[in-house]
């Protein structure tokens, strides 16, 4: 079967964030958006059919998180990334940031500092400091052919308060690929520390040829006495509305205090709807991934000559993986406002601006090209006016 990936689908005035809360964002309503990260397709049709019968059948009682939902999820991850998952190891969440925050909860105490490796997705900010801990940051180190951790950096930010740190792998917004070398000096790091590694992979199905995403507990299963990996089918297949997620620990002790630690807060299950959204993903949606991976592929590549030919001034750093890419503005020489009122009022676009990734990072926007191409290359045209300008 071939998808279609190219016909736009209509999402304004659904209710959707992306394009119904410009705004209230950006001031504007009439943009072109470029922004949340979901995608504007369509979810895969073997998706949308197991949805319609559960819908069809009339009947939303409380659903059984079955061996058979934690079997789907080990699958996936054995036969698409190579890490075997037993399904006592699997959990669920209704998001990825309620996990991150209950796991924040659970392995740290009030006071205690977190590490984050910026830029990164904002809600880590947030989470971190909405549950009363300090971020601890420990920026990347921006190369001429990418971004790398910086492990000498990440020892001396690590004083013995600091108890957990938030991995984004894939990272967004940078879309580095992490490699498994990178991933152990990592393990090592927080084991000699005792910190407690909170791996998000919720990007980690979105990756370019050449780049092969490593679960960090496959890459360093010494660590999994003090790891756990986030993963949903959200990002991924695009349904993120649905709001279903599952994570992993290796550990059995790691594994009864996040299950316990969810329960509390009646978190340990996922809706009806999410559930059966996240079964039919891991078992019947491959091949539709397949073919959404090498159209974001080739939108990668499309914005990477476009940037190259018409809007030279503007740089990315080729991204290994995710759907958001970090495009460098500096060369415009404008302020974090400037950049912002450009894009805006002058282009009509919504880019998300770079200083809510990393507060030195004005000079960025993160761009989100999980769109039809026509209209990624629309958003782009506008912006090589509205830069042809200055
Ligand atoms: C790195 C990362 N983690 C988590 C999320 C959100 O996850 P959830 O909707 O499951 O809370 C996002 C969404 O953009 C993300 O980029």
């Amino acid at each position: 079967m071939v998808y279609d990936f190219d016909t736009p689908v209509n999402r304004k005035g659904t209710g959707c964030e992306k394009w119904d809360e410009m705004a209230s964002a950006f001031g504007k309503g009439d943009l072109l958006p470029f922004w949340v990260a979901d995608m504007d397709f369509k979810a895969a049709p073997e998706i949308v059919e197991t949805l319609r019968e559960k819908t069809a059948s009339g009947v939303f009682g409380y659903p059984v998180m079955t061996d058979s939902a934690r079997e789907s999820v080990a699958g996936w991850l054995g036969t698409r990334h190579g890490f075997s998952v037993d399904v006592p190891e699997v959990g669920f969440s209704p998001g990825i940031i309620t996990s991150l925050s209950i796991a924040v909860q659970e392995f740290t105490s009030p006071g205690d500092g977190v590490v984050i490796q910026t830029p990164v997705y904002p809600q880590f900010f947030t989470l971190i400091r909405k549950n009363g801990r300090a971020v601890v940051e420990n920026p990347l180190i921006e190369t001429e052919n990418g971004y790398e951790m910086d492990f000498d950096n990440l020892r001396r930010v690590i004083t013995p308060n600091v108890r957990a740190m938030l991995l984004c792998s894939p990272h967004n917004p940078v879309g580095r690929v992490w490699k498994p070398k990178e991933l152990k000096q990592l393990a090592e790091i927080c084991m000699e520390r005792g910190v407690t590694l909170l791996s998000d992979e919720i990007h980690q199905d979105i990756v370019y040829s050449g780049a092969r995403h490593e679960p960090f507990q496959l890459a360093a299963p010494e660590a999994s006495a003090c790891a756990l990996t986030f993963v949903a089918p959200s990002k991924t297949f695009n349904i993120a509305g649905l709001c279903g997620s599952a994570w992993v620990a290796k550990d059995r002790k790691i594994a009864q205090r996040m299950e316990k630690a969810l329960s509390s807060v009646h978190c340990a299950n996922i809706n009806m709807l999410a559930l059966a959204a996240l079964e039919a993903a891991y078992r019947k949606g491959a091949p539709w991934l397949d073919q959404l991976v090498a159209y974001l592929e080739g939108n990668r590549d499309f914005l990477e000559k476009f940037l190259r030919e018409r809007l030279p001034k503007a740089k990315m750093k080729r991204p290994e993986g995710t759907f958001v890419f970090w495009l460098d503005f500096r060369g415009y020489g404008l302020d974090a406002k400037e950049l912002q009122r450009v894009l805006v009022e002058e282009a009509g676009v919504a880019l998300n601006p770079g200083g809510a990734f990393s507060g030195d990072c004005g000079g960025f926007a993160r761009m989100n090209v999980g769109c039809p191409r026509a209209m990624l290359e629309e958003g782009l045209s506008r912006m090589e006016r509205a830069f042809a300008k200055l």
